[in-house]
């Protein structure tokens, strides 16, 4: 199994620009079923969880051809409804094709995605969604049968938002008889994104990137071409490189706005950081200090960057609170950081970091899920020694060329079996 070795000490310094986002990409991906013929997505990253959708996506029938960052999915009558659990237990977003083969042919087998490293993360407000709209939604022996004539606009109050739940319905109320308002809609970019090629296909969505979205159904959908939005998350994960050890790193292609919460955390923590329209630098720091944290839906600081946040937070001067609302189970990684020695007291959702700058030494850890691994590599760049990062195939899911961009600002860092 594959490892990556992080040399520590190492001031990183220069540029190095965000990949395709790879929350956008998979809906994005998903989203072609519902017109036929050819889409075309430009800036999509090279991860596997891209490849496990592309896998789906070739079982139920398309055809992809992918050159660069440029895929193209040819979408003709499908043959098969069906998302068989092999496929989908290798990336829960698999569940996004519910939305769309319910709208589209008013059928769908879905294998059940399951729980995972993170937390059970249940599917049943996408269900929900889909029954209110008139589907009859059966659970049986692991998989999600759905059937309908035809969808109906409706009315959907998510308890709480969810990001693929508002992407599933969205992608399936386009199709739907009448109109749809989704309330309490998840906000994060990436479903603005999706909106964005939904209506370019021709659908009539409004609101999106607000919390109530609206959706008229139309009668079919034609496919189009589209740019993926940044990777916010991994253009955070970049600027943490620099931040941890103390150089100076500009990220480009990247939307600033996307990362408001992160990059005040950062200022109010210490960082000096210089904004332009397309890329964020953080500049050389001598010290900074301990900053409470509490992740939570978008606009607020993502939970996708709290692991890499507290790796940070483990240099600081100060105590840190670090608060995960989002996932009940997403502090896998702390045990990992006290392996490197930090100072960290976990509780239910709640870990307590003692920063101390310096303290980090190198130690042999293993990733338990993608955000993790980016964590214990943050964690190695500021540690005494080289860091053993195992199970690393869980950073190639998320991060696209993550030692190629970091060893260009100057780390030491390189993959062995
Ligand atoms: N939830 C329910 N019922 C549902 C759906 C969600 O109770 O039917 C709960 C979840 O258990 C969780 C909360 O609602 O406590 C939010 O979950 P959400 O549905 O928003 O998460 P997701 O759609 O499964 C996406 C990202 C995650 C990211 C979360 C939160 C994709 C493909 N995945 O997951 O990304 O952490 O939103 O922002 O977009 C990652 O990239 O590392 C990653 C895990």
């Amino acid at each position: 199994m594959e490892k990556m070795l992080v040399k520590g000490g190492i001031q990183l310094n220069g540029e190095v620009h965000a990949s395709g986002a790879k929350n956008s990409a998979l809906p994005l991906l998903f989203s072609t079923l519902l017109a036929p013929g050819k889409h075309v997505f430009k800036n999509v990253p090279h991860l596997m969880d891209i490849q496990s959708t592309m896998v789906l996506l070739k079982h139920l029938g398309c055809e992809i051809s992918w050159e660069g960052s440029t895929v193209q999915v040819d979408v003709p009558e499908l043959k098969s409804f069906e998302a068989p659990y092999d496929l989908v237990r290798k990336m829960r977003a698999s569940i996004l094709c519910l939305g769309p083969l319910m709208a589209r042919y008013g059928q769908a087998k879905v294998s059940l995605p399951g729980g995972c490293a993170i937390g059970t993360r249940p599917i049943d407000l996408h269900l929900e969604g889909l029954k209110e709209m008139g589907a009859q939604i059966d659970v049986d022996s692991g998989y999600v049968f759905g059937k309908v004539d035809k969808l109906k606009g409706a009315k959907l109050i998510f308890e709480s938002p969810t990001v693929t739940g508002t992407e599933n319905l969205m992608m399936a109320a386009c199709l739907a008889d009448g109109v749809t308002l989704i309330e309490n809609a998840a906000k994060e970019p990436e479903i603005w994104d999706l909106a964005e090629y939904l209506n370019k296909m021709g659908a009539k969505i409004s609101g999106h990137g607000s919390s109530i979205i609206r959706i008229e159904g139309v009668d079919r959908l034609t496919p189009a071409e589209h740019v993926v939005i940044p990777d916010r998350i991994e253009a955070g994960t970049l600027l943490l490189a620099g931040a941890i050890t103390g150089g100076e790193v500009t990220v480009s292609s990247c939307r600033p706005d996307d990362l408001d919460a992160l990059i005040s955390k950062m200022k109010e923590s210490g960082f000096k950081l210089s904004i332009d329209e397309s890329s964020i630098t953080v500049h050389k720091n001598t010290g900074y200090t301990g900053v409470d944290v509490t992740t939570a839906p978008h606009p607020a600081f993502p939970t996708d960057l709290q692991a890499q946040f507290m790796a940070l937070m483990t240099q600081a001067d100060g105590t840190s609170v670090i608060t995960e609302t989002i996932f009940e189970n997403r502090f896998m990684h702390v045990q990992e950081l006290v392996r490197l020695n930090a100072d960290i007291t976990p509780k239910t959702r709640v870990a307590i970091v003692r920063g101390a700058p310096g303290s980090l030494k190198a130690a042999p850890v293993m990733a338990t899920d993608l955000r993790a691994s980016a964590c214990l590599i943050l964690a190695g760049l500021a540690a005494q020694g080289e860091t053993e990062v195992n199970r690393i195939y869980h950073l190639d899911r998320g991060y696209e060329k993550m030692e190629e961009k970091l060893s260009k600002l100057g780390a030491q860092i390189c993959r062995k079996n």
